[in-house]
């Protein structure tokens, strides 16, 4: 009997808790509210909500589908159902990539999240409060060309990652997010209860949520389609890993509704919690992926009670990154037990490349770059892309229809018809897009 296939989370709920955590990210707090001041705001946010449906939500209920129903690491799980359904054992070679995709994201991933412990450090001493903007300003410009300042925090970063993974699935990762991320959302809340009083709150709905289609580029809504995927952990396997600790045999459509409107719940709360500063302040939200660690440093330094909820802001991040980094690698640590390791050395063992990458991405930008581009743009979409072709074109419909534990009817018809068509097309667009070959085609016409 294999040990690890008979693990389960405690109930629905802590695996809900641990696929959000993985889930709401830098990609909801970091990037979502960039990526929307630099596209212009309503119509955009639109259109992720509409990529969030139609690719997002189908393919995540593949992913957990695969997993529980192959109840074991992503490639494992692939090879056994492929195995069953007549198919060839080329298929497992998804949940590998996907392994390998995990960790390259770690590599800059934890970088980032070490910026994030940087500043809470930073807020909480109260080092910027009151500070000229060019002094906050230049303070990220030196933490970047700082190697030494980085790798401390990286490896900090690093190391809380790795100490959640090797206590287990139970002890460790089901803990974990059961104390996290209800204080995730509790310092979310205050924050934008403290944007609502102290920002220009008017300001901050009229930009997220006014819908002005001419300023959607085309380039605008391709982005929205790929961080609707990058948002919900799809295409590399985490959520596959963690659907295979899926306890009992309910109808996994509606964890997956639930997971998919807390992500963007948060994605959307941390907006509100950011804009109204921005906008009190007099700064604009078009700042790029400074918005949150010099635009908003700078507007909590003009602040009453700003040395307080910017420690608090920056904490929230921390939190947000520590619950999905351990889901990269999570699938990487489970395959691993399955082939006969212990989990500690497994986990320090890939934690261990995980981090040697980060310090290469820290010193080389360009590696740092690369990382990112890699697997955001091409080895996610292609992942997602074959997990929605495998589970809809591979596998038996009735077997679907089975281990998704729905019952058939509409919402069924639905989810296997998104899954077909309009997921796979969706995301070979995206997939087109990443490789230029949009503006290629532009500039031959
Ligand atoms: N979803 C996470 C975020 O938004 C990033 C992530 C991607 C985590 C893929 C795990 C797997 O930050």
């Amino acid at each position: 009997m294999n040990q690890a296939a008979s693990i389960t989370w405690k109930s629905r709920w802590t695996f809900i808790l641990a696929a959000t955590g993985s889930a709401v990210g830098l990609g909801n707090i970091w990037k979502f509210p960039y990526i929307t001041g630099e596209n212009g705001g309503g119509a955009f946010v639109l259109v992720y909500l509409a990529c969030i449906l139609c690719i997002g939500i189908p393919v995540m209920i593949a992913e957990i589908m695969a997993g529980r129903a192959g109840r074991s690491n992503p490639i494992h799980s692939m090879l056994s159902l492929s195995r069953d359904a007549g198919g060839s054992r080329a298929w497992g070679v998804v949940g590998a990539v996907g392994m390998v995709a995990g960790l390259m994201i770690m590599m800059f991933y934890s970088v980032v999240a070490g910026w994030a412990l940087e500043y809470v450090f930073q807020s909480a001493s109260g080092s910027y409060s009151g500070a000229p903007a060019e002094e906050i300003e230049a303070h990220f410009g030196n933490l970047l060309s700082s190697d030494g300042q980085q790798f401390i925090w990286h490896s900090l970063f690093s190391l809380l990652t790795a100490s959640v993974v090797a206590a287990g699935v139970t002890r460790g990762i089901g803990k974990a997010v059961e104390i996290l991320m209800p204080l995730l959302l509790i310092f979310l809340l205050l924050l934008v209860g403290y944007s609502a009083i102290n920002g220009n709150f008017k300001a901050g709905l009229h930009f997220m949520f006014d819908t002005d289609f001419s300023r959607l580029s085309g380039n605008a809504v391709l982005i929205a389609m790929g961080h609707a995927f990058f948002t919900l952990s799809l295409g590399m396997g985490a959520i596959m890993a963690y659907g295979a600790y899926f306890p009992g045999h309910a109808s996994i459509g509606k964890t997956v509704l639930t997971i998919a409107a807390l992500d963007t719940g948060i994605a959307l709360m941390a907006g509100m919690a950011m804009f109204p500063l921005v906008f009190a302040n007099d700064l604009t939200p078009g700042q790029g992926p400074g918005l949150m660690f010099v635009t908003l440093p700078i507007a909590f330094s003009n602040m009453s009670g700003g040395v307080f909820f910017g420690s608090l802001f920056f904490a929230l991040v921390s939190i947000a990154a520590l619950s999905s980094s351990i889901s990269l690698i999570e699938p990487g640590v489970a395959w691993m037990e399955k082939r006969g390791w212990r989990r500690v050395p497994s986990t320090f063992l890939l934690g261990g490349i995980a981090w040697a990458g980060g310090v290469a991405s820290i010193h080389y930008g360009a590696v740092f770059d690369a990382l990112d581009y890699l697997t955001a743009n091409i080895m996610l979409p292609i992942g997602g892309l074959l997990i929605a072709l495998f589970v809809s074109w591979r596998l038996p419909r009735k077997v679907v229809l089975d281990e998704t534990g729905m019952k058939g009817g509409p919402a069924f018809a639905a989810w296997y018809w998104l899954l077909r068509y309009i997921a796979p097309i969706g995301i070979l667009i995206v997939f087109l897009h990443s490789l230029g070959l949009f503006s290629a085609l532009g500039a031959l016409f």
